[in-house]
């Protein structure tokens, strides 16, 4: 069994005109422990709102739910709201890509820990400020025993990312849900936060749900990857799989707009268009105004994510040819 299921979810929410904001429509994927899966997509395509949807922070309403989340096979979305806040508080953490607004300003970051760990945990608070402090050394922020009685604005945005990160870990969460967590930060500090995070990963054997905009971010550190678009998982593959070819004309857009050192010269290929507005989702596969190889079945028909060898689902009519094209 998974450690994390989500089947079949689904998002909406009350639209400007009469029809309502489809944000995710019908998104399944599977969570095992220890691992990375990384949802990747364009800006918009609902990577944030599953993310919220599975740590149920969403409101309802406006926002309506269905579908189904499970941690180790229990049903989260049908829980009273008081038993699920505290099942997604001590199971999944999770990290916002804005720290500053995650943070409270008023509390010293070793008050917010303490916190944390006295109401969640039932520690003492001399044993809760001792663990404040190992979750701050942790982090890596350097002078830990000091830093614990600093603001959140005395620390830099790279330093305040690994606090939301230690929050996140506090309670030793099952799931780390981490959602574009470095795209605010500068690239050095980038590749730091990230590699943190990987590293916790390992050495908790937490399962990471990474959500991010950035292929290269993939590349580094996930061993699973499903490409979202207009709300949907349109290909899910290994890592390595994907990076050998894709099976969805998405996708493989995406690995095409990558910068690469090998092709240093060329000019980068950007996809046409723009993606649709989920509140006037096309007919027939979302992606046919922008995709090179429509044809009328695609105008037509919304193809399913289907199963491809290997593990492997693509959602395209065909995702066949694809596979073939490449010779995988
Ligand atoms: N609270 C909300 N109310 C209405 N629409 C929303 C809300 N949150 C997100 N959306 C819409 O849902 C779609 C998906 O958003 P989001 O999940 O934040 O995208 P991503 O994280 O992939 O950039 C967008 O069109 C966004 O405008
Ligand atoms: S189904 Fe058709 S339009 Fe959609 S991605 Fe595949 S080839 Fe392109
Ligand atoms: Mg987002």
């Amino acid at each position: 069994m998974a450690l994390l299921e989500v089947e079949d979810l689904r998002v909406s929410f009350p639209g400007p005109g009469s029809a309502p904001v489809r944000a995710v429509n019908g998104v399944s994927l599977a969570l095992e422990p220890g691992r990375t899966l990384a949802i990747l997509g364009e800006s918009g395509s609902g990577k944030s709102v599953t993310a919220q949807a599975v740590m149920g922070i969403l409101d309802t309403p406006p926002a309506q739910v269905s579908g189904s989340v499970r941690l180790r096979g229990r049903e989260l979305l049908t829980l009273p709201p008081k038993r699920r806040d505290k099942v997604s508080g001590e199971e999944i953490g999770m990290v916002f890509q804005d720290a500053m607004a995650a943070l409270n300003p008023v509390y010293t970051v070793g008050e917010q820990l303490s916190e944390l760990l006295r109401v969640r945990r039932g520690l003492s608070r001399s044993d809760a400020r001792r663990r404040a402090v190992e979750l701050v050394d942790r982090v890596r922020i350097p002078a830990a025993k000091d830093r614990v009685r600093d603001y959140p604005h005395q620390f830099s945005g790279g330093m305040r990312q690994r606090i939301m990160i230690a929050l996140a870990i506090a309670l030793e969460p099952a799931v780390l849900i981490a959602d574009e967590p470095t795209t605010a930060l500068d690239v050095t500090v980038q590749a730091q936060v990230m590699e943190l995070i990987a590293e916790i990963q390992r050495d908790s054997g937490m399962a990471l749900l990474l959500i991010t905009h950035d292929l290269g971010v993939v590349a580094e550190v996930a061993d699973d990857v499903a490409v979202m678009y207009a709300g949907r998982i349109v290909e899910r593959a290994t890592v390595e799989q994907i990076f050998a070819g894709p099976a969805h004309p998405y996708a493989e857009g995406l690995l095409a707009s990558m910068p690469r050192v090998d092709r240093r010269d060329e000019e980068l290929y950007a996809i046409p268009g723009a993606p649709p507005n989920p509140a006037r989702l096309p007919a027939g596969c979302p992606f046919h105004l922008r995709c090179p190889r429509a044809d009328d079945t695609c105008r037509a028909t919304l193809p399913p994510l289907s199963p491809l060898p290997h593990g492997r689902a693509s959602a395209c009519h065909h995702r066949e040819e694809l596979l073939h094209v490449s010779h995988r």
